[in-house]
């Protein structure tokens, strides 16, 4: 497994590989890597001849309170992950390489990124859209792999990858859990044992509100009430928001029968202590 930190090196690698013929996958990643981004890998090997990953924490996606100085990071244990699933290169670029001093170019949208995570980050989808723009020239790969978790960046990604031609297949892989619900993420670890705990009220208020939306519901504030009182029942627990939106474009609706392909999202972020988590279910109903 070759690991490198340099541009030109990393495109060339890649190039070559495209020369005999061989396609590649490509999984971005902020390292600290767990199940859910192993299950990315996985996917990105079955569906090609070689894989890449990147493990860069990314500081333009971050705002000025956030977390990117205590994100965790740990390179040795991630490339003892991305051996054993036989990842073939790893990227990991010091911040220098991605940023020279003088950068000032960067991606961004209108839409899409203002709602549900844009609101309480309105700089992050703007970092986001920036340094994958900068993989996909520094990895010219056939296909990238993200996971729904995030639910609003796949689909930003994916109306990026669209709104600018670019050369680059994006496949959506389905969220990962704990055995108990939990939904896994790199910020779990900020958890203390009791937050640990009260972090299960985020899928047990989705699971509530997928009940509802299952048995008939289709009225957008019932069901968020329905997941904001679960929610609101749990002491350590801070809604940041509950939002229910057309998946085919993030706009708010009042009915799910307003959604252009009958596929919604339902999306929440809430702090559990000082930590923010995401989580979300799309539903498909017609
Ligand atoms: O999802 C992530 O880990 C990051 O947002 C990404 C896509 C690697 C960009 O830094």
């Amino acid at each position: 497994m070759i690991i490198s930190g340099n541009i030109k090196e990393t495109r060339n690698q890649i190039k070559e590989w495209k020369r005999h013929g061989l396609s590649v996958g490509f999984v971005p990643t902020m390292g600290y890597l767990h199940e859910g981004h192993k299950s990315l890998m996985e996917a990105a090997k079955r569906e090609n001849d070689k894989v890449a990953v990147s493990i860069f924490v990314n500081p333009i996606q971050f705002g000025p309170n956030e977390d990117f100085a205590s994100y965790p990071r740990d390179l040795e244990k991630d490339a003892a992950l991305c051996e054993s699933v036989g990842v073939d290169l790893i990227f990991h670029p010091e911040a220098e390489e991605m940023y020279a001093e003088d950068f000032s170019t960067y991606v961004d949208m209108n839409g899409l990124t203002k709602e549900l995570c844009g609101k309480s980050r309105p700089t992050h989808f703007r970092g986001v859209q920036t340094v994958v723009s900068k993989l996909f020239h520094i990895l010219p790969a056939d296909r990238a792999y993200f996971g729904q978790k995030d639910a609003q960046q796949l689909a930003v990604i994916k109306k990026m990858v669209r709104d600018m031609s670019m050369d680059i297949e994006i496949v959506g892989c389905p969220i990962i859990r704990e055995a108990d619900g939990l939904a896994k993420s790199s910020r779990n670890t900020y958890l203390n044992a009791e937050e640990r705990a009260a972090a299960l009220v985020l899928s047990r208020s989705l699971a509530e509100g997928k009940k509802l939306v299952e048995s008939g519901e289709r009225d957008v504030s019932k069901i968020k009430k329905c997941i904001e009182a679960v929610i609101t029942g749990e002491k350590l627990a801070r809604i940041d928001y509950v939002e229910i939106v057309d998946f085919a474009d993030i706009t708010p609706i009042e009915n799910l029968d307003a959604a252009k392909t009958g596929e919604i999202l339902c999306a929440i972020a809430v702090y559990i202590g000082k930590t923010r988590l995401i989580d979300n279910f799309i539903c498909k109903y017609r």
